[in-house]
């Protein structure tokens, strides 16, 4: 087992952290490639002739031309800056909440990570050569700019997309294979449904935009609109994409978003909720009554596409529990092939690293298990904050306690199995019972009393391995990446 310092963010738990920057970061990223192609579009429109046989240009050129200029502005500021900021802070958050996930990650796919780079980087210059340019440029040289900034753009999202739907759908069985990887089962199908959505997001950010340009008036955004509904259009085969989707993750995984977790589920109708909601709008009233939409109702629907991404990312990382690499590495950052020699050896032996105000805990016992809990509980659970083990199991018996957290993969299949010996199980029991009687400075130490015989038959009745029973076979298959979480030994 490799152990890594492990960053403490109070009563905000960690999976959230990295979740709510995510989902921020998703949004403003793909915001960035819907952009790209929306003002592919509109350059086109810009330089096309209505009819073949005609010299004139279309009529409203100018107008086109004049919105995509300010539209890229809009772009620049909001998804070069903040998207940047927010991508960076994923980095520094997901090193302090699961180094070990983010070292697989990029020992897999280490090259597929510097590719990305580089399309990010061109993404940036050619985005920016654009905007300081753009203006005096030729429609050609306009074009070229927005092309290869689009496909630039749309690549960085293809080849994170190969790293993160492997996450869930990692291609076990043919270890050595980067490219079965990264053409994992749930690649295709996420890739087409986050380039819709990111059109999506692109002609809603494009109907706020229209409004608030005064030099223009209400026939000329009328015009402008009716263009944003077009894009809007390719809504219409989310569903089907949805399905698609739905249908290649792991059975469990689905499970969940079909009832077998009450979160996941509601999460997930937000997000169906509200895409069904902006495309039933876009279709009766823009497409249909080519109706006019004002930066109130523009506003509106892109906080419904927010709240979409926010509900979709949220199930798509909530699914893959109890993994954060499914097969591979738990959500804890534990291999599961460990987990039966931590049962012998204890979870915290080998953990380097000091806890945090060791003087804050009355004995011994209570700061072993503000390790186990640390090490093992914490990047799901906090003790008194969100999802807290205070108010999940405060009102145990001591006894359910024990018999709960040894079968904590049969409570609930979305919890990996509890790592570490009796003792340890024991001192987490302390540690929430003490937590739940407001940390008195006096508490008994049990670790010469309490009934170890009996948790350790709670825990050998629990084995050792997932909850899950859909699971693929990972022995084997899934060494090469056990072997990359481990480290060199
Ligand atoms: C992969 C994330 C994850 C890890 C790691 C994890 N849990 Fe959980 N646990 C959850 C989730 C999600 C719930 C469901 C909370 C709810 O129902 O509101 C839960 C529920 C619980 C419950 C209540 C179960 C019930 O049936 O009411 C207990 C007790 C619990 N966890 C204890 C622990 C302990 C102790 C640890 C560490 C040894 C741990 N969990 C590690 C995700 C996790």
């Amino acid at each position: 087992m490799t152990y890594y310092p492990l960053n403490d963010f109070g009563p905000v738990m960690k999976g959230m952290v990295i979740g709510g920057l995510g989902i921020f970061h998703v949004f403003l990223a793909q915001f960035a490639i819907g952009g790209g192609m929306l003002m592919c579009y509109l350059q086109w429109l810009a330089m096309r002739r209505p009819k073949v046989t005609s010299p004139a240009i279309d009529p409203h050129s100018q107008l086109f031309r004049a919105f995509l200029d300010s539209y890229f502005k809009t772009l620049v500021l909001i998804s070069f800056v903040l998207g940047a900021l927010t991508g960076v802070a994923m980095w520094f958050t997901t090193i302090q909440v699961s180094a070990r996930t983010i070292g697989v990650m990029v020992d897999e796919f280490h090259w597929i990570w510097a590719t990305e780079w580089t399309f990010f980087c061109l993404e940036i210059v050619s985005g920016y050569t654009f905007y300081r340019y753009g203006k005096g440029l030729t429609d050609r040289a306009r074009m070229t700019l927005l092309v290869l900034y689009s496909i630039a753009a749309w690549f960085s999202l293809f080849w994170i997309n190969g790293i993160l739907s492997w996450q869930l759908t990692p291609a076990l069985g043919q270890p050595g294979s980067l490219w079965a990887n990264f053409f994992n089962p749930s690649f295709w199908p996420s890739l087409f449904f986050r380039t819709v959505v990111s059109m999506t997001i692109a002609a809603l950010a494009g109907c706020v935009v229209v409004n608030t340009m005064s030099e223009i008036g209400r026939e000329e955004r009328t015009v402008l609109i009716n263009r944003m509904a077009h894009f809007l259009g390719a809504m219409v085969v989310m569903p089907l994409l949805a399905w698609w989707y739905f249908s290649v993750i792991p059975a469990d995984s689905r499970q969940w978003v079909m009832g077998g977790s009450i979160a996941m589920t509601l999460f997930f109708m937000v997000s169906a909720g509200a895409s069904l909601l902006i495309g039933g709008y876009a279709v009766m009233a823009l497409i249909k009554q080519r109706l006019y939409i004002n930066g109130a109702t523009a506003t509106l629907l892109l906080a419904l596409a927010f709240a979409a991404t926010g509900g979709g990312e949220f199930v798509r990382e909530g699914v893959r529990k109890p993994y954060t690499i499914r097969g591979a590495l738990y959500s804890n950052s534990i291999v599961p092939d460990e987990v039966a020699h931590l049962r012998n050896v204890g979870l915290t032996t080998d953990d380097p690293y000091p806890l945090r105000d060791a003087q804050a805990y009355p004995n011994n016992q209570l700061r072993l298990g503000a390790m186990v809990f640390r090490d093992q509980c914490s990047v799901c659970h906090t003790m008194d904050g969100a999802n807290a083990l205070v108010h999940l199991a405060g009102s145990w018996t001591l006894d359910q306690k024990r018999l709960n957290f040894a079968k904590l993969q049969h409570l609930k299949t979305f919890m990996p199995p509890f790592v570490g010996n009796a003792h340890e199980l024991e001192a987490v029991v302390q540690l929430v019972t003490w937590n739940a009687d407001n940390r008195p400075t006096d508490w008994p130490d049990t670790s010469q009393t309490a009934p170890f015989t009996e948790i350790e038959r709670y825990l050998e009745q629990a084995g050792t391995g997932s909850g899950l029973s859909t699971l693929p076979p990972h022995t084997n298959s899934a060494d090469r990446l056990t072997r990359a979480a481990t480290g060199p030994q």
